[in-house]
């Protein structure tokens, strides 16, 4: 934003460090660039004449697992997975994905000081280091942060000079820390961030908006602020388009660490949704005689919300269905390391199905995330925990919960609580301690916390099974989540009518993109030989369901404010139900793969959360017909009646049953002859007129790669991505669904050759591999810019296929 004119003395404080963002009286430099890595313990790794120019340059965002190789050595977990069923310990592989995320790892930046910094303060922040983080700064410890997830600064104003200093992280991960991939590394930003001895402390604002209608809205802003004596605070609000709309100034101020509460109005409000997420930003100047010496922007949203006992949530005075999904922090092919593009990505594709709902599961998620979901519309179910005291793994939290559970839950609520998006905290999933006698004592203890922190937004919790409602547990909650159990919905309401629910996670259905079992019925927990999945939606685990089962929970207790569904991408880890089985590095929950690519159950969802019309056919239609007799066609649309045709045979007309659970959701013909062709399918409105046709045809031979971007132009910055999708044709263009052939990748011009994948849970060709195996049809690969605009052209081939050719433009 470029509210303010003065340029600022800090500039070129910083040599050998891109500066990343200026303003009045503070400068960020993001350090993304020379690092120095090398993996393993290095004695006096922290001192500053450690000569660490053999070990490895990177830049941060930097998982150092992703790499691989996958093997089902790393990190083999014995366990016993109550939820599963199991009476025993089993040896499960893939749990955190097989990759190399153990051990210890260095981290060394050096950056250079140009002026004496005498009166200013220096901090260097994390959005988060995998795990065990200890910071140094020459030589000198400065701080250490535990918890992988957490965001976390240290002042390091005392520990540099000026001339050359180096900054050192160490970092170790523990075996069996994690029940899915965690990641390793400098897996998110870190950046040094200097200001005048007077400004605004690091997360210092607290904006909250007590009264909201559409002609006024009344915004309280609690400031923070260090070094203040004699200062005053102006607090100016802007509106989206960047005007200034209210302000108010501070009688001088007496004190050097204190907080000042502020209460300006805005008049008619824009406020915000899922359909019109409008920002605000708030700056927060420091003045002292007459000289601006800080500059604190914030953002925030006008809405307000309440969720009933009866109905639901309400957002800005309307019923508001949550429709949402779990997601787990890794970006596939990329691991953990956080991307924007592909962040983006990832929300673009599950707007597209009408999520309106993000559940960071299980942890803090990157801030950049939580910014996406306020520009984007998304509502997000803030979470902290996957266990607390009384552990799941056994070198989980539980060893960290006495000493950081109350600094890890005020960093995520100070850094968070000012995003309109955050709808609710979640101190926790499927905790232990709910099963316990005095679990309960755990629970208040964290729920008053965040009271304390916040009490603008309800504490949540995903529980499980009848125990929790009926011991002390669940009512330390304002909103009860509930995990699966649909059976228990009833139940719960009738035994406690004032309570309010979400369900907190729903599904946990599994299944392989492109992959059909022609037996369709709904299976749970079946295993088969080629360790995938089936996509028409019916496979689901021991403690969960199929979509349809959800659905109908949902109908059936509307006073549910709706669900997040495990989950919207497939994440690394966690293969259910291939646990013992190797390999299977990444799970089959997710309704989109881990490539970004749609599985059936996407149009399932589409159907349900969007107006748009929907007439989805399954399975392809590429079937051997000496082995197929017979196909059980599924359809996935929001019309309540179709009729099917095979090659122009109508195999009749099949409307929307609402007391059979599987033809609720779906239209489902079940012996359908095989016949190579053409499916077509014609849906009817609600007066019986053809509507909406689609159709589905046989692909003859592979002939040639197609290649698609949606990114085809991306900024020239060295970290953007372009996400192409490659797919395997006939010669008339006709995708081939059963094609599962090696394709090799050659990248010249402005940019790189990234990662690529497939969505197989079973490949573990390692992402960074220039040949992959297409899966059932389909790959993907990342082109990443360099940061001289021009040209990335990217050729695919394939033994016998015509190639293919597609250009990025950079800028
Ligand atoms: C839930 C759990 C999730 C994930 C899921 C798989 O019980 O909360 O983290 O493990 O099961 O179905």
């Amino acid at each position: 934003m470029k509210k303010y004119l003065v340029v600022i003395a800090l500039i070129g404080l910083f040599i050998g460090c891109s500066v990343s963002k200026e303003e009045l009286g503070r400068q960020v430099v993001d350090l993304k660039k020379g690092w120095k890595f090398t993996k393993g313990e290095v004695e006096n790794g922290e001192t500053v004449q450690l000569d660490d120019s053999q070990w490895e340059t990177v830049n941060v965002p930097h998982d150092w697992a992703i790499y691989g190789p996958f093997d089902s050595k790393n990190d083999a977990q014995s366990k016993k997975v109550v939820a599963d069923g199991e009476k025993n310990k089993k040896l499960r592989l893939g749990r955190t994905a097989g990759l190399p995320y153990m051990g210890i790892g260095w981290y060394r930046k050096s950056f250079e000081l140009a002026e004496n910094n005498a009166d200013k303060k220096l901090n260097v922040e994390f959005d988060g280091a995998m795990s065990h983080a200890k910071v140094y700064v020459n030589g000198n410890f400065v701080g250490e942060w535990p918890y992988g997830y957490t965001s976390f600064s240290f002042d390091i104003s005392d520990f540099v000079k000026v001339g050359k200093n180096v900054l050192a992280v160490r970092l170790q991960n523990k075996p069996q820390s994690s029940r899915w991939y965690p990641g390793a590394g400098l897996y998110r930003n870190v950046r040094l961030l200097t200001t005048n001895k007077a400004h605004v402390k690091h997360w210092g604002t607290n904006i909250t908006t007590p009264q909201v209608s559409e002609k006024m809205a009344e915004v309280k802003i609690k400031t923070t602020l260090i070094g203040s004596d004699k200062c005053t605070l102006l607090t100016e609000i802007y509106n989206s388009s960047n005007l200034l709309i209210a302000k108010k100034e501070s009688e001088p101020i007496v004190g050097n660490e204190l907080e000042l509460e502020q209460s300006l109005p805005v008049e008619n409000p824009q406020l915000w949704s899922i359909e019109s997420p409008v920002i605000y930003t708030v700056l927060s100047k420091v003045i002292r005689e007459g000289e601006i010496l800080d500059v604190y922007e914030s953002s925030f949203g006008i809405r307000s919300f309440t969720f009933t006992s009866d109905d639901g949530l309400h957002l800005n005075g309307k019923r508001l269905q949550v429709q949402g999904v779990c997601m787990h922090h890794d970006l596939g092919p990329l691991g953990a390391a956080v991307n924007i593009s592909a962040l983006h990505r990832q929300l673009v594709i599950l707007k597209g199905m009408g999520c309106n709902a993000i559940r960071t599961s299980h942890n803090s998620p990157t801030p950049e995330l939580l910014s996406m979901c306020d520009t984007m519309g998304f509502l997000v179910m803030d979470e902290a925990f996957d266990e607390w005291k009384k552990g799941k793994n056994k070198n989980g939290y539980t060893h960290l919960w006495d000493d950081w559970a109350e600094k890890d839950l005020m960093a995520l609520i100070h850094r968070d609580r000012n995003h309109p998006s955050v709808f609710m905290w979640s101190v926790g999933n499927e905790i232990l301690e709910q099963f316990t006698d005095d679990g309960w004592k755990r629970a208040k203890f964290i729920v008053d916390i965040a009271h304390r922190e916040d009490n603008t937004r309800p504490v949540t919790i995903g529980m499980n099974r009848e125990a929790p409602a009926e011991n002390n547990f669940a009512v330390q909650f304002d909103l009860k989540g509930w995990n699966y159990h649909t059976h228990l919905y009833p139940w719960l309401k009738e035994e406690h009518p004032d309570w309010c629910f979400i369900a907190s996670e729903t599904q946990s259905t599994v299944s392989s993109r492109g992959y059909f079992d022609l037996d369709a019925v709904p299976r749970k927990h079946y295993e088969r030989e080629n360790l995938q999945c089936s996509d028409y939606g019916l496979d689901y685990c021991n403690w969960s369901n199929t979509p349809d089962v959800g659905f109908a929970m949902l109908d059936d207790n509307p006073h549910v404010a709706g669900e997040f569904v495990w989950t919207g991408f497939d994440y690394l880890g966690e293969p259910s139900p291939y646990n013992l089985q190797w390999p299977t590095k990444n799970s089959y929950f997710g309704i989109v793969d881990l490539c970004g690519f749609p599985k059936s159950i996407y149009y399932l969802y589409k159907a349900r959360w969007t107006k748009e019309n929907v007439l989805h056919i399954l399975p392809h239609w590429n079937w051997d017909q000496s082995q197929v007799k017979t196909v059980p066609v599924h359809v996935f649309t929001n019309f309540n009646s179709a009729e099917l045709f095979v090659n122009g045979k109508s195999y009749g007309v099949r409307t929307k049953n609402p007391k059979e659970v599987y033809e609720r959701y779906r239209l489902v013909w079940k012996d359908v002859n095989y016949e190579p062709g053409e499916v077509k399918l014609v849906a009817f409105d609600e007066n019986g007129k053809p509507a909406m046709e689609n159709s589905i045809k046989t692909a003859s031979e592979p002939y040639a790669l197609q290649l698609v971007s949606q990114y085809s132009k991306i900024k020239a910055d060295g970290e953007s991505l372009s996400f192409v999708e490659v797919n395997v044709v006939d010669k008339e263009g006709n995708f081939c669904p059963t094609a599962n052939l090696p394709i090799q990748f050659s990248v010249e011009g402005a940019g790189t050759f990234h990662v690529a994948g497939n969505g197989n849970s079973t490949d573990i060709t390692p992402f960074q591999s220039h040949v992959r195996n297409c899966f059932n049809g389909k790959c993907l690969v990342m082109l990443q810019s360099s940061e001289k605009a021009g040209t990335i052209s990217l050729t695919a081939t394939a033994d016998q296929l015509k190639s293919a050719k597609l250009e990025v433009v950079t800028n």
